[in-house]
């Protein structure tokens, strides 16, 4: 039995000394330690031992089993180790004297224009929110005047979780009422205006082409106070747009239907590149559809705790949603909505600014 178990020892050294990385290091290791393996087979010899032997052989394996573990651990510091000195030595080297600039890459031309929309709206007074991707049908739809069956959810057919009740946002009205929960009581108490922007990914069940994608950006705002008007949407929506354009903008509004607006409307600006004329960037009409947007409808502001039953039109607002995909490809002059997801970098990082 000692004969054996000195037998086993040499092997177990000469094998280890020829490992050489982590999975036969563990094969090795399963080969003495696992359930069939050398020790338990020890293990059940020992029963045979003559009693007066037991105690040392027993305590053999033992030292045995001990020294397999620490010359296990050792080992596999040992090759980790070496396995990143290795790595270490075969990459690169850079160039520490590198101007930084070409090294650290560009934010996505969406992200710039959702910073510098939401620069201008703060400086108008708005707080920037952020919302959920997954939400329930009751705040993408029903809050928003839309119950279930109501043709309009034709329009934002999405995709549903596995998960009861939960849907990605079709667009970033969804925020909507939580926002009102939010800030309801502020107003409410301290006469401070709801004023609000909230940018978000939005998904739509699309065929995907040069215009639609199934994963695109909005940018939805509201404010609500006593006495808003068409005339207060009008003012911020020309403001912002003048800005993110750099230049003065012609702004018009065509009737537009959403549920949970009324009035509702699609805000259209005169065409950038022709200035009205016609071109083919506007085919020829000479406005660019824009952004939806409108008065909050009623029973919007209900759901949101903003207005009673009894004193329903205490308070008013508007709600506008940007299409910030949309407008990052006019910014831009990107003919392919594509281009903002395919992570091609030669695309993308011709936006660089930062
Ligand atoms: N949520 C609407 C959409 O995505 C846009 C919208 C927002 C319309 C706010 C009116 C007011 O189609």
């Amino acid at each position: 039995m000692r004969e054996k178990i000195e037998k086993l020892g040499a092997q177990f050294r000469e094998e280890m000394s020829s490992v050489s990385d982590v999975q036969s290091l563990e094969d090795l290791r399963l080969k003495f330690m696992s359930k069939k393996g050398y020790i338990s087979e020890l293990m059940k010899e020992l029963g045979k031992v003559p009693p007066e032997e037991k105690k040392d052989v027993g305590q053999m394996i033992n030292s045995f089993k001990s020294e397999i573990t620490s010359r296990f651990e050792e080992k596999k510091d040992e090759i980790i180790r070496l396995q990143e000195q290795i790595l270490i030595q075969s990459a690169e080297s850079y160039d520490e004297s590198l101007p930084t600039d070409t090294l650290t890459g560009s934010f996505h031309p969406i992200t710039l224009v959702q910073r510098q929309l939401e620069d201008i709206f703060e400086s108008m007074g708005f707080d920037v929110e952020d919302y959920n991707e997954i939400v329930d049908d009751y705040h993408c739809f029903e809050a928003l005047n839309i119950p279930p069956f109501h043709p309009a959810r034709d329009m934002q057919d999405t995709y549903y979780l596995n998960t009861p009740n939960q849907l990605l946002k079709s667009h970033t009205s969804a925020a909507q009422n939580a926002i009102m929960i939010k800030y309801g009581r502020r107003l409410k108490e301290e006469g401070r205006p709801i004023r609000a922007v909230f940018p978000g990914r939005c998904f739509r069940n699309e065929a995907i082409d040069a215009c639609h994608e199934n994963t695109f950006f909005q940018m939805e705002g509201i404010m609500i106070d006593k006495d808003i008007s068409i005339s207060n949407l009008i003012y911020f929506m020309k403001t912002m747009l003048s800005e993110v354009f750099e230049r003065e903008v012609t702004v018009r509004l065509r009737p537009g239907f959403f549920p949970f607006v009324e009035p509702g409307f699609e805000l259209d600006i005169q065409c950038l590149i022709c200035g009205g004329d016609g071109c083919p960037s506007c085919k020829n009409s000479g406005w660019l559809e824009l952004c939806p947007c409108g008065m909050i409808h009623p029973n919007v502001l209900r759901a949101g705790g903003i207005n009673t039953e009894e004193n329903p039109y205490e308070y008013t607002g508007f709600a506008f949603g940007l299409g910030l995909t949309r407008l990052a490809m006019m910014k831009y002059e990107v003919g392919d909505i594509r281009t903002f997801n395919d992570c091609d970098l030669s695309a993308l990082s011709q936006f660089v600014s930062r």
